[in-house]
C-alpha cells in the first residue's frame, strides 16, 4: 500500500502556501506517495472530517496562485497563541480525537505548513504521537530558526509597491504620507520595504520612537529643500513609554490585534509640522496575491524538503532556511521557543542609518562598524 501524507495549513494565510502543497505533492507522487489535503486547518481532521485527495493532475496553476487551496484558520478548537509570549494548550480531548480521526485516515505522517502559532500546535501533537514535519510560513518573518519565511519577500514586494506610489504623490503635493505595514511584534516587513522603498522614516517595534525625532527627521528634509517625507510604520511600533497600538478587537483565537498607529502617527505629524499628512494602512494586501518569484523557489524548495524529512521520519523538525543557503532540519522546539526580531544594533539598522533613516529615535551611529 503508498503511504499517505496529509497536509494541512494553518494561520492566517500568505502568498505560497499552494506553491508548498505543490512541491509536496509532485515530489511525493514522483516517488510513489500519496498526499491528502486537510481542509480548513487542523480542525479538518475533528469529526467529521474534512479531506480532498491531492493528485498532481490538481496541482496546476498552483505555483502561482495565492492563499491557500486548503483553506486555513488562526481560530478554533486548535489556536494556540494568544499573545506576544503567550500559550494556551490545545485541549488533549481535542487533540485524541484528531489522532483517532488521522490513524482511521491511513496516514502516515502531517505536512504542517504554518507559522509560530500552528507549529506551537505541532510540537504539541508531536508530543502526544503525531509524526509531524513543519514548513515556515509568515509574512511576519519573525521565526528565529530559519533565516527566512516564505511570504515575506511577496509582503515587501508589496509595501515596496505601495511607497512607490505614495513617492510620486507625496512629491506631487508636498506631504508627508504615512504606510502602516504588518508584522505583529517584528519590524522586519517595515525595515526592509523602508529601505528598499526609500523611506525617510522607518518606525519599528524593535526601537521605541519619539515625535520630536521624526519631526527633526522632517525639519531637516524642509531645510534640504525636500518638502515631502515617507514615513513606513509596523503596526507593531510603539511610542516611547507606550504600549502596542490595537484595534481594540480580540481575534477568535483570543489574540489582541494591533492596528492604528498609523493614523495616530499622521495625526501628530500633522499637529505639529503643519504640514499636510495622509496615512494608508496596507493591510491584507500584504497577505494576497501571487507570490513572488523569490517565494516560489523557496516554497518549492521547503515543499520537496519538507517531503524528504517525512521519508526520513525526521518528526518532530520543521524545514528551514539555514545561514548556508541550503535547507535542513531544525527541531520544533527551536523553531517555536525564538521569535526573530531586528536588531536595533544589528547592519539593516545601521545600514539605513547610514542613509540618514530616521528610527524616529535620537541615535546618531557613532561609527559604521556593524556594516
Ligand atoms: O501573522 C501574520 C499577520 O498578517 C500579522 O502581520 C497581522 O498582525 C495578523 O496576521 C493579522 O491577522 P488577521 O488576518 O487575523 O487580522
Amino acid at each position: 500500500m503508498r503511504k499517505k501524507i496529509g497536509i494541512v495549513t494553518g494561520g492566517g494565510d500568505c502568498p505560497g502556501l499552494n506553491a508548498v502543497i505543490r512541491a509536496i505533492v509532485k515530489a511525493g507522487s514522483l516517488y510513489g506517495w500519496e498526499c491528502l489535503g486537510i481542509h480548513g486547518g487542523f480542525d479538518g481532521l475533528l469529526t467529521p472530517v474534512q479531506t480532498v485527495p491531492l493528485a498532481v493532475k490538481d496541482m496546476d496553476g498552483l505555483l502561482i496562485r495565492g492563499g491557500t487551496i486548503l483553506g486555513s484558520a488562526n481560530s478554533g478548537q486548535f489556536s494556540a497563541k494568544t499573545g506576544l509570549g503567550e500559550l494556551r494548550q490545545v485541549p488533549q480531548k481535542i487533540l485524541n480525537q484528531a489522532k483517532t480521526n488521522f490513524n482511521a485516515l491511513g496516514l502516515y505522517a502531517l505536512a504542517v505548513i504554518g507559522g509560530d502559532g500552528t507549529l506551537t500546535i505541532a510540537q504539541q501533537m508531536f508530543e502526544m504521537g503525531f509524526p509531524v514535519v513543519g514548513v515556515p510560513k509568515t509574512i511576519d518573518n519573525d521565526l528565529d530558526a530559519t533565516q527566512m519565511t516564505f511570504g515575506f519577500d511577496t509582503a515587501v514586494a508589496c509595501a515596496v509597491d505601495a511607497l512607490d506610489r505614495l513617492h510620486s504623490t507625496a512629491q506631487s503635493h508636498n506631504r508627508v504620507m504615512v504606510l502602516e505595514v504588518m508584522g505583529r511584534y517584528a519590524g522586519w516587513i517595515a525595515a526592509y520595504a523602508g529601505l528598499a522603498g526609500g523611506a525617510d522614516v522607518i518606525l519599528i517595534p524593535e526601537i521605541e520612537f519619539n515625535y520630536d525625532a521624526i519631526q527633526k527627521k522632517i525639519k531637516a528634509r524642509e531645510a534640504e529643500g525636500k518638502h515631502f517625507t515617507i514615513v513606513i510604520v509596523a503596526e507593531g511600533a510603539t511610542l516611547e513609554g507606550h504600549g502596542f497600538v490595537t484595534t481594540n478587537k480580540t481575534g477568535k483565537n483570543g489574540e489582541v490585534r494591533l492596528g492604528g498607529i498609523g493614523h495616530m502617527v499622521e495625526m501628530e505629524i500633522e499637529n505639529r509640522t503643519k504640514k499636510e499628512t495622509r496615512c494608508v494602512v496596507l493591510g491584507h494586501l500584504q497577505r494576497g496575491g501571487q507570490p513572488t518569484q523569490w517565494d516560489r523557489q523557496l516554497c518549492t524548495r521547503f515543499g520537496v524538503h519538507a517531503f524528504q524529512m517525512i521519508t526520513k521520519a525526521q518528526f518532530g523538525c520543521m524545514v528551514a532556511l539555514k545561514k548556508n543557503g541550503m535547507m535542513g532540519p531544525v527541531t520544533l522546539m527551536e523553531a517555536i521557543n525564538k521569535t526573530r526580531r531586528v536588531d536595533p544594533e544589528g547592519e539593516l539598522v545601521m545600514t539605513a542609518r547610514a542613509l540618514g533613516i530616521s528610527f524616529g529615535d535620537e541615535t546618531v551611529p557613532k561609527s559604521l562598524t556593524n556594516i
